[in-house]
């Protein structure tokens, strides 16, 4: 059991792509139940390997209640294989420390995975549950990407990046989305109350 040392974003190891793991050797289990002690204990709710320095396509994930038991996620070598609807998400991330901001995500995903000895499973998520869009955060990772590359407005999340010393968004990654986009704007019209609910949360 070791707590690993998180990479902060500005790193280059978190704009590499990940490779594939080949074999889950006990060296890949160690580094994966270090991710999950270094997940818990920076109470993070998911964790990629690049974020450890480990360029492989690892990630853990959590959602549980923190008062409940804990639910460890082990995902190797995943693949989304369905995505579909779109929905906003206040997104922070542990390379990222106390940065906040409002990201695009589909609502609803299917993963395709390994588990930790390697076997096959499938996961879905829905209706924009924090399942469905940590899986989607963590895999960005695996490619390179981080929840910035998803903002929808880059000058709020230049803003936030500012005030805690962090790089701006790199333009050249921003995620192109216009259909997610307006399939929110759309949502957000039609439903005011939530959407001033959401605002008054991140104001928290
Ligand atoms: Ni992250």
């Amino acid at each position: 059991m070791s707590i690993l040392k998180i990479v902060e974003y500005g790193s280059p190891i978190l704009r590499q792509k990940s490779k594939e793991v080949t074999k889950i050797s006990k060296k890949i289990k160690t580094l994966i139940t270090d991710m999950l002690d270094t997940m818990y204990h920076a109470n993070g709710v998911g964790l990629a390997a690049p974020q450890v320095g480990e360029n492989l396509r690892i990630f853990v994930i959590d959602v549980s209640d923190p008062d409940g038991p804990i639910n460890p996620m082990v995902f190797v070598n995943p693949k989304i294989i369905k995505k579909s609807g779109a929905i906003n998400s206040y997104e922070g991330c542990l390379s990222f420390p106390k940065a906040y901001t409002n990201v695009r995500r589909y609502k609803n995903v299917m993963v395709k995975a390994l588990d930790i000895n390697g076997r096959p499973f499938i996961k879905e998520a829905r209706d924009g549950e924090l399942l469905a869009r940590a899986i989607q955060h963590e895999f960005d990772h695996l490619e390179g990407h981080m929840f910035i590359d998803h903002c929808r407005n880059r000058f709020e999340a230049n803003e936030v990046l500012a005030k805690y010393n962090l790089p701006a968004v790199q333009e050249e990654w921003l995620v192109d989305e216009k259909e997610l986009e307006e399939e929110i704007v759309l949502w957000e019209k039609e439903h005011p109350k939530e959407v001033e609910e959401q605002r008054k949360a991140q104001e928290q």
